[in-house]
């Protein structure tokens, strides 16, 4: 049977997702992986769910596995799953070794790619590898876990967002399916657009350390300027969605979502309170940044209620502010 190159990436993928399955089988990887994922907590069937698994810490068990079933080194380089390197002898060999796999699907459930975990503390390694961008991959199209969330989006009409592989599968163990993470990589517009494929409304939980919020900051910006309606809710410093869900449990952990979910006025309000106190300074830049987000909100409507909201949390003259906002909205034309 003769396969389409796009077919033949995704029988690859497919391949690969099953072997680094089935891997979790074996003694290596029940020895490593499936102890890894059994000490931070993860279940079985999310396991199963998420179609979690592990790279032998081998050269070129991939690469020899998939040859064996007759997927050629040329499509394996191209969904990729093995790198080559150049030289005398040339190198061919698996891209992911010696780590827990994280699959990533598109919409329909297809694996596309994969995120590859490290399991030690060996600082000079990346903790994450990830699959480069190929014909069926484009990373800043992809949602991970959007094929598990979809429902859930579309019947809670909210989208949880968070950064990283490892929030979302304890966000679905604490009970919440409502979750799509970004990966590390900063929000894009289609990734905005696929959540509003579902919903309009999306709250970001990004991780409570520097990084966290200033992604943040610009996330919200980001999903106002797409038309929806954005909340944030800030975690502890030093912990991210996952490590608070574990620590504090499912029940507690729901309650902490549905009572510190902020809007964007107080999420940025909030982040300035200790010095806005003494400091006019930083009170006029706290001003700027609100303002700055106002413009982005396309919906004239919208907008005109958040200006007399802004208005009112800051104490400070609807007028002046609306002003401002157009001022800038002005300037964009
Ligand atoms: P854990 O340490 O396993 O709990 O991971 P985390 O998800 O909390 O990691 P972190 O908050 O540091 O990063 C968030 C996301 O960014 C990860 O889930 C990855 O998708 C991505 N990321 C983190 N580190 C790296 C890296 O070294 N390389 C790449 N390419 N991506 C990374
Ligand atoms: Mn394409
Ligand atoms: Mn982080
Ligand atoms: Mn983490
Ligand atoms: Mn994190």
């Amino acid at each position: 049977q003769a396969y389409n190159e796009r077919e033949s990436l995704y029988i690859a993928l497919g391949y690969a997702k099953d072997f680094f399955v089935k891997n979790l089988e074996t003694e290596e990887g029940k020895a490593i992986g499936l102890s890894y994922f059994k000490e931070r907590g993860l279940r079985p069937e999310t396991i199963q769910k998420f179609d979690l698994g592990y790279a032998l810490d081998k050269w070129d068990s991939l690469l020899q596995a998939a040859k064996q079933s007759g997927h050629s080194e040329e499509i394996l380089l191209k969904a990729g799953l093995v790198l080559q390197k150049e030289g005398e002898p040339e190198r061919i060999y698996d891209r992911f070794r010696g780590r827990v796999t994280f699959t990533i699907h598109n919409l329909g459930g297809k694996p596309i790619g994969f995120g590859a975990r490290i399991l030690t503390n060996d600082k000079k390694q990346p903790k994450y590898i990830n699959s480069p961008e190929t014909e069926v991959y484009h990373k800043s199209d992809v949602l991970y876990g959007i094929f598990q969330a979809k429902k859930s989006i579309r019947e809670k009409d909210n989208c949880y967002l968070v950064e990283g592989y490892t929030d979302v599968l304890s966000l679905h163990q604490a009970g919440i399916e409502n979750v799509v993470a970004s990966s590390g990589t900063s929000l894009t517009e289609n990734q905005i657009k696929l959540i509003k494929r579902f919903t309009d409304n999306i709250t970001v939980l990004y991780d409570g350390d520097a990084a966290g919020i200033k992604a943040s900051l610009r996330g919200i910006d980001m999903i106002l300027e797409g038309g929806l309606s954005v909340k944030a809710v800030v975690f502890p410093n030093g912990e991210d969605p996952d490590s608070y869900a574990r620590k504090v449990g499912p029940s507690a952990f729901s309650e902490y979502l549905r009572t510190k979910a902020q809007d964007f006025i107080a999420f940025q309000i909030g982040l300035y309170k200790e010095e806005i106190a003494e400091d006019p300074i930083k009170r006029a830049e706290l001003v700027r940044h609100v303002i700055g987000s106002l413009s982005k909100i396309p919906d004239p409507i919208n907008r005109t209620v958040f200006v007399s909201q802004s208005a009112k949390l800051l104490e400070i003259e609807e007028a002046v502010i609306q002003t401002e906002v157009n001022k800038i909205l002005l300037k964009g034309e």
